[in-house]
């Protein structure tokens, strides 16, 4: 499996598979792989010949310090985890910062919208910008015919599929389910983190979105909001940032139910001063 470090590698590695007509996918990540990463990279290998995997903590998404410096770097478990997957299919792309911004780390400033507003834009400050600026620097250097991105991130794909539709980009971008741990807890490289207590009580959260989801069938969305809000409150380990119930196109907080729309329940939580995030397909 080759690692490739520089742009200049990466680029002329798939300029010669592109010549021979191979079909490329690709997965971004930041590492710290765990099986909810290797799914997305099991469904690209079955629908392209070559996949691209990038390995990049982007310093540009990142609006705490603490955060990004804490963030697990694992690359040669990294390599060996997907080495299990596929020797030959697989190119790793691991650049450094400099390689990949040039020495001028500021994000584009982008529009999604309104899609940036809401929820994880609303507390953490300048975050998809980040996003957007390394994803769409991504495609432009592999060139990917299909990049595939987790629900786990609900809102980060909703923002990729805009970036590419609004500016044009010539790539498909597959979402893939949440994959979880048999808790029920999402997979995250955060979760290696978690202190015992906390890995522990963490499950609670993919519990609450599921009984969220029950009672979405005959309640409203203001009393399942107030339903889990105080359930949070009575949690004596894990705090809630925010639980939303919003309209799974526009992101934006339901107002009145119609059958006509797709709901999901999108929530934050801090266990310890780790933070989680999951979400859950409502009807
Ligand atoms: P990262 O958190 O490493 O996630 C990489 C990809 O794996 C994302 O598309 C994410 O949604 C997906 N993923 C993570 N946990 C998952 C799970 N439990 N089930 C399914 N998919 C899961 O998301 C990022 O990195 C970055 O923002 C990135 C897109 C790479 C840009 O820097």
């Amino acid at each position: 499996m080759e690692i490739y470090n520089k742009k200049q590698e990466i680029i002329a590695a798939v300029a010669a598979l592109k010549q021979k007509g191979m079909s490329l996918g690709m997965v971004p990540t930041m590492g710290a792989l765990h099986d909810g990463h290797l799914q997305l990279v099991k469904r690209a290998l079955a629908e392209n010949q070559k996949v691209v995997v990038s390995i990049f903590v982007n310093p540009t998404q990142f609006d705490n310090n603490d955060d990004l410096e804490k963030y697990p770097r694992t690359l040669n478990t990294d390599v060996a985890l997907l080495k299990t997957l596929s020797d030959e299919d697989i190119l790793v792309y691991a650049p450094t910062v400099d390689d990949i911004y040039e020495g001028n780390t500021v994000s584009e400033s982008f529009d999604f919208d309104g899609l940036e507003h809401e929820m994880e834009g609303k507390f953490r400050h300048g975050h998809f910008d980040g996003v957007g600026t390394i994803v769409k620097r991504f495609f432009e250097i592999v060139m990917p015919d299909r990049a595939y991105f987790g629900e786990k991130d609900f809102q980060q794909l909703a923002i990729i599929k805009k970036m590419v539709e609004k500016h044009n980009l010539p790539v498909k971008i597959v979402g893939c389910d949440i994959y979880r741990e048999p808790s029920g807890l999402a997979m995250s490289s955060r979760n290696t983190r978690l202190k015992p207590a906390y890995k522990e009580a963490a499950p609670f959260i993919y519990k609450t979105l599921k009984s969220a989801r029950a009672h979405f069938g005959t309640k409203s969305a203001t009393l399942v909001m107030q339903w889990v809000t105080k359930a949070f409150a009575e949690h004596n380990l894990l705090k809630l940032e925010y639980f939303i119930i919003a309209d799974a196109e526009t992101l934006k907080p339901v107002q009145r139910k119609s059958d006509k729309k797709k709901y999901r329940a999108f929530i934050a939580v801090y266990a310890d001063d780790i933070r989680l995030i999951d979400n859950i397909a409502l009807n």
